[in-house]
């Protein structure tokens, strides 16, 4: 598919996303959604307000009210951000996820209406992300507990929120920060042929590698698909940000490699992509959710090359969402949840694989969003 083939297929697409998002919304409100269960959300507000994707819900309604201007959305995104004061408040249970919790609520809601409000609670989360940085280690840790030397690569994804803060405030320490755990994470977290660990064990007193569990993937040296994608996006989005340093090359050149490994191992699953690219063939486990975010990962990198290169990412990114458009979604509007089989991780609870996820739709309506205006930022 070429640009202009792309653009229609998203407008297609896209009318269908409007309908069902439009019935969920009504039908959901401000409660936040993570799992749908025989086409049905619970609201995962209620039973942890902690949990990594509270914010992905209002980052869909934000998108299509950045479309569409329908108040309805506007006002059921301020209610999740509203409801996520509970965590800024009670503090201990947040993690490095803060970006993906106040990028898709307060900073989006700040971008597209400069509420005051919403600027505070955006800048509160970029202190709570930055006050996580190791100096030593120069990582951002990941998780709490016990987990002290832990860093990961889907914390390429929260960096977003600290170049973010640099930008509205002119003080360069939260870009510093990013840019000190995007090089850690270049330098242990990918590897050579552009695969990617999940984790990486630091030493605490200075900055060496000491192990590289599974994580989320299938065994230590396996391939955790939604890993490879996160790391794909996030260097992406770090070059997005750095176009005046010396390192925006080496992020630039880390998210295509990223990317060459990714399509080229996803091209063999007909482009639904399996839970880790390294595990058994069978049992044939798909994860969805690693194919969105990789969509919009090489639409960022798109973004970031000429025209000669452009094609080549555009091409992959409406391939794999094509593909995961025909086989995978769900588009009647009285069911929750656009994007089936997904999966939380290899080795989790039977019934948290082949389920629909937030993550997935949020990662899929972004993409199609984004081929419709290009022009508009979320991260
Ligand atoms: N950030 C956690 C996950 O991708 O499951």
């Amino acid at each position: 598919m070429n640009d202009n083939e792309a653009r229609q297929w998203a407008q297609k697409v896209w009318n269908k996303i409007e309908a069902k998002i439009s019935a969920e919304c009504d039908r959901i409100g401000s409660q936040v959604p993570y799992i749908a269960r025989n086409g049905r959300y619970e609201d995962k507000m209620a039973t942890d307000p902690y949990w990594w994707t509270n914010g992905f819900w209002a980052g869909i309604l934000w998108l299509l009210y950045h479309d569409t201007g329908a108040e309805k959305y506007m006002t059921a995104a301020r209610g999740v951000e509203d409801r996520l004061d509970e965590c800024l408040t009670g503090f201990t249970g947040l993690h490095h996820d803060v970006g993906f919790m106040w990028l898709h609520t307060a900073v989006l809601d700040y971008r597209l209406t400069k509420r005051q409000r919403s600027l505070e609670r955006a800048f509160h989360a970029a202190a709570i992300l930055a006050g996580r940085y190791n100096p030593r280690g120069r990582f951002i840790r990941a998780w709490n507990g016990d987990k002290t030397g832990w860093m990961i690569i889907d914390c390429m994804m929260n960096l977003a929120l600290l170049y973010w803060a640099s930008e509205e405030t002119g003080d360069p320490r939260f870009k510093y920060i990013a840019m000190e755990h995007a090089d850690t994470a270049l330098k242990y977290l990918v590897r050579d042929d552009g695969s990617c660990n999940h984790i990486g064990v630091m030493s605490l007193k200075d900055r060496e590698l000491l192990d590289a569990p599974a994580g989320q993937g299938y065994a230590p040296g396996s391939s955790w698909t939604r890993g490879q994608a996160w790391g794909l996006y996030g260097f992406a989005i770090s070059a997005a940000h750095t176009k005046d340093e010396p390192e925006y090359k080496e992020y630039l050149s880390a998210s295509k490699r990223i990317a060459h490994y990714f399509v080229s191992s996803a091209a063999s699953y007909g482009y639904i992509p399996p839970i880790d690219f390294r595990a058994p063939k069978e049992p044939a486990l798909k994860d969805s959710s690693a194919g969105v975010i990789a969509a919009c990962g090489l639409l960022q990198l798109a973004d970031l090359l000429g025209k000669e290169e452009q094609d080549f990412y555009i091409g992959a990114a409406t391939q794999m969402l094509k593909a995961l458009e025909e086989t995978c979604c769900d588009w009647n509007p009285e069911r929750d949840s656009i994007v089936q089989e997904g999966a939380c991780a290899y080795h989790c609870k039977s019934d948290e694989h082949r389920v629909p996820l937030i993550y997935a739709d949020y990662f899929f309506i972004e993409a199609v969003h984004r081929l419709r205006h290009p022009e508009f930022r979320v991260w």
